[in-house]
């Protein structure tokens, strides 16, 4: 499976276990990350980039709803650092095109799922959430 990972104000991808840094899209593109056709990686990254992110790195889209086949991501194998504080992060992961709601992502990012094709459902997008403690105030 190919997998990338994104966190609060940096890309980073998972190259078998070394974490590596990104700082460009010159960068991705390097990396071979989810393309060309039928991987759908790329794709699926620059969506999320543009639709569930606002400039300051927040979230618009909401990981723990299961909102376009996000589920969270258990790290069983430590693939990420583990988390110490579960309570406030979480990782979740995004790409399975069988996933329930997966059907909720663009026609651009799905367009080349094919059953039969194991290459065209292989990569995936892990991030890391913050919860922020809210405030509740009772009148
Ligand atoms: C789906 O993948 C299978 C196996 O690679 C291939 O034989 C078939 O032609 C593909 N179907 C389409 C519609 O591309």
């Amino acid at each position: 499976m190919s997998t990338i990972i994104l966190s609060t104000l940096l890309l980073s991808v998972v190259l078998a276990s070394a974490l590596q840094t990104l700082n460009s899209d010159e960068d991705l593109q390097k990396t071979g990350f989810g393309h060309p056709p039928p991987r759908h990686g790329l794709k699926l990254l620059q969506w999320y980039v543009n639709m569930c992110l606002d400039n300051n790195m927040k979230a618009l889209c909401n990981p723990v709803d299961g909102e376009y086949g996000f589920h969270p991501f258990t790290n069983e194998q430590e693939l990420l650092p583990k988390l110490t504080d579960k309570q406030q992060f979480g990782y979740f992961t995004i790409g399975n095109l069988h996933s329930p709601h997966a059907q909720d992502l663009p026609y651009d990012v799905r367009k080349y799922y094919n059953h039969s094709d194991p290459m065209s459902n292989m990569d995936r997008v892990l991030v890391k959430t913050v919860a922020f403690k809210r405030l509740i105030i009772t009148m």
